[in-house]
């Protein structure tokens, strides 16, 4: 019989029941991670489908797509393969499709739902509802009426999960739905198509329409689990859960529902009160992180630096606990500006024959060999460039390792363009294999995987332009490599999990090379993104490897990737950058041409990556000096990972 016994499932909780929930308004756990909070829905729903079953009845599920519950469907799809869960006597109710799409669609919801659950578990056919996204205008009002009847006449949905987007929907409604909408066609929000036109290949081709079950038909399930994962929805989260109900919001209906949980992992939960100023909230545990969390807050709110705050800003701002304790804001002041000060260095591996007591790197050994990860070809420049060239001037082994191919970012009219001038250079007109490519270039469609020559032709674009730039910051080929993780070449947005190839891969990577300082890309922005996926591979690979003798001698650096960057008090090593620096920097972005100008996967940013990493890394720099440290052109910013 499954068991589901060890992980402790998901119970509600009225809000307001706990000093801590003040200004909260809906219940929420917050879990260390997105597998661990999907492991818990996955489990919360097996023993509700295994209830349901032994009291002879039918378990009546409202599901979600989209990428927050991609692991949550992969757990059950592992209960029902290795711990034999039974969908027999479940029924599924979706909240919703894409309108007009035809089910084919590799983009339709039908499409998702089946791939990723439904073809791998022993679901009846019949017991699978989906919005229909394929009927004309005029029938579609009735097939809507006959989805809402449909779950009516089952009794309701037991338990629904949820979703948000960037919007505040959950299901496809967005601002301004009403609290008695029921399932309807709705016309999707700008930002909604923007999120969406990675995987549809541009805005252009994403539908304008769904049909969505209403706000009144989700807050009918007796049960409601919302998840949200990464620091990418921690502003809505926060807006949902300690804001007034608004029609503006749509999430916040769901505080009208008296059984609703929402599973945050650390990241989207950043923004509550409780987490991002816990001492306005209750009793705050005064550790170093909170005090260094506290004193950048107050730094911020008031407009001082850190040595002119006072007695009176710190009794002021709900800290005069802190104070009490600790004596004296001199005493708090003083602590605070050492630590940043201690935090800034221009010897990112260490300063040879120096006191290092107080330094981020230990000056020894002298040179280090060093890895830098990036998870695709540029993030090694865009993200940590300045320090790249720093540690190769100061004569250290520097070798850099591209984990994924990065090939799906770049577009069929670069590849084939660079396959016209190789066309144009060789004799030899009817080359077998470049007209292969050519014909594979004739036949793609979006919607399929990508040729394997075309993505070769795309990944080999990426390396030549990464040694371009590994070349100018002179570091010699041979300590440039390509892993093309496995998980990654799928031709396609959608990746594989992480395989065991992955990580032995990487872990032979270490291996061989042995290093004194690791970089590698601590983004946590999107747990579904390569950047996340590709940190977990290397947090796996450094498990791995921790009882190695040389691994004792190891430090883990994590940078940010191109969207935020660490928090003040999170910095343990801020390396400054001078304005000659900062246009090398430029330049080694620069190399990266088929990123430039109009990149296929910018994310929610126009600017390009260039421009951000110089925003970004400026905008560091201020807040330093803001606080009262020394003012720079620009700094690059690390926090330590102890494994
Ligand atoms: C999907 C759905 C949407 C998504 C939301 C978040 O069926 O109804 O509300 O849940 O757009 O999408 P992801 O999880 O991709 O961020």
């Amino acid at each position: 019989m499954i068991n589901i016994s060890e992980i402790a499932l998901l119970e509600y909780k009225a809000p307001g029941s706990f000093e801590e929930t003040r200004y909260e308004k809906l219940h929420n756990v917050i879990v260390d991670s997105s597998s661990q909070g999907s492991l818990k829905i996955a489990h919360t729903i097996a023993r509700l489908i295994i209830e349901k079953h032994d009291q002879d009845q039918m378990c009546v599920l409202g599901l979600a797509t989209g990428s927050s519950p991609l692991s949550v469907y992969r757990e059950l799809v592992r209960l029902h393969k290795e711990e034999g869960l039974s969908f027999e006597n479940v029924i599924t109710f979706n909240l919703d499709e894409y309108f007009p799409l035809s089910k084919e669609d590799v983009q339709s919801y039908h499409y998702f739902m089946h791939s990723n659950l439904f073809d791998h578990v022993d679901i009846k056919a019949e017991n699978i509802n989906i919005p229909d996204g394929e009927v004309s205008i005029q029938e579609v009002r009735n097939t809507c009426i006959a989805y809402e009847k449909k779950i009516d006449q089952l009794g309701g949905i037991d338990l629904q999960i949820l979703g948000i987007g960037r919007t505040g929907h959950i299901g496809f409604n967005e601002p301004g739905s009403h609290l008695n909408s029921q399932t309807r066609t709705i016309t999707l929000d700008h930002l909604t198509r923007f999120d969406a036109a990675p995987a549809f290949q541009g805005i252009e081709n994403v539908p304008r329409k769904a049909v969505t079950m209403g706000i009144q038909t989700i807050l009918n399930a007796k049960r409601i689990l919302l998840m949200a994962w990464g620091s990418y929805k921690a502003e809505i989260i926060q807006k949902a859960i300690e804001g007034g109900v608004s029609a503006m919001i749509p999430t916040t209906y769901l505080q009208h529902h008296k059984n609703t949980t929402l599973i945050l992992d650390s990241e989207a939960a950043s923004e509550l009160t409780r987490i991002k100023t816990p001492w306005l909230v209750s009793t705050c545990d005064w550790n170093e992180v909170n005090r260094s969390k506290a004193i950048a807050w107050l730094c911020e709110t008031t407009g001082k630096s850190i040595l002119k705050l006072t007695d009176e800003d710190y009794n002021q701002h709900g800290m005069s606990d802190l104070l009490a304790l600790h004596g004296s804001a001199y005493d708090l002041n003083i602590e605070m500006f050492n630590r940043l000060q201690r935090s800034i260095t221009g010897w990112p591996g260490g300063k040879p024959n120096a006191d290092d007591q107080y330094r981020p790197e230990r000056a020894n050994p002298h040179p280090k060999r060093v890895i830098i990860f990036s998870p695709h070809p540029d993030d090694d420049v865009i993200s940590m460039g300045g320090t790249f060239d720093r540690l190769v001037s100061q004569g250290h082994e520097v070798h850099v390792v591209y984990q994924t191919s990065g090939n799906i970012a770049v577009s069929d009219q670069d590849a084939l363009k660079y396959l016209e001038v190789t066309s144009d250079l060789i004799e030899e007109k009817s080359n077998p294999q470049l007209e292969m490519l050519k014909k594979a270039f004739l036949e793609t469609n979006p919607n399929h995987p990508a040729h394997r020559s075309i993505c070769d032709l795309k990944g080999s674009i990426r390396k030549r332009e990464s040694l371009g730039a590994t070349r100018y910051f002179a570091i010699p080929d041979k300590q440039v490599h390509f892993m093309n993780l496995p998980f990654y070449e799928t031709g396609m947005i959608a990746k594989n999990p992480i395989s065991q190839k992955d990580i032995d891969l990487t872990v032979a990577m270490i291996e061989k090379i042995k290093p004194h300082q690791i970089y590698a890309a601590g983004d946590l922005a999107d747990p579904h993104g390569t950047h996340r996926v590709c940190l977990d591979i290397i947090f796996a690979a450094l498990k791995t490897l921790k009882p190695k003798p040389y691994m004792k001698d190891c430090w883990v650096w994590l940078y940010r990737g191109a969207w935020h960057e660490w928090d003040i008090h999170e910095i343990e090593m801020a390396v400054p950058m001078s304005p000659d620096q900062v246009l090398r920097k430029r330049k080694a972005i620069f190399y990266h041409q088929s990123q430039k100008d109009g990149v296929m996967f910018q994310g929610n940013d126009h600017r390009e990556f260039w421009v951000r990493a110089e925003e970004r890394n400026a905008a560091s720099a201020k807040k330093y000096q803001a606080m009262g440290l020394a003012e720079y052109a620009a700094i690059e910013a690390f926090k330590r990972y102890f494994f």
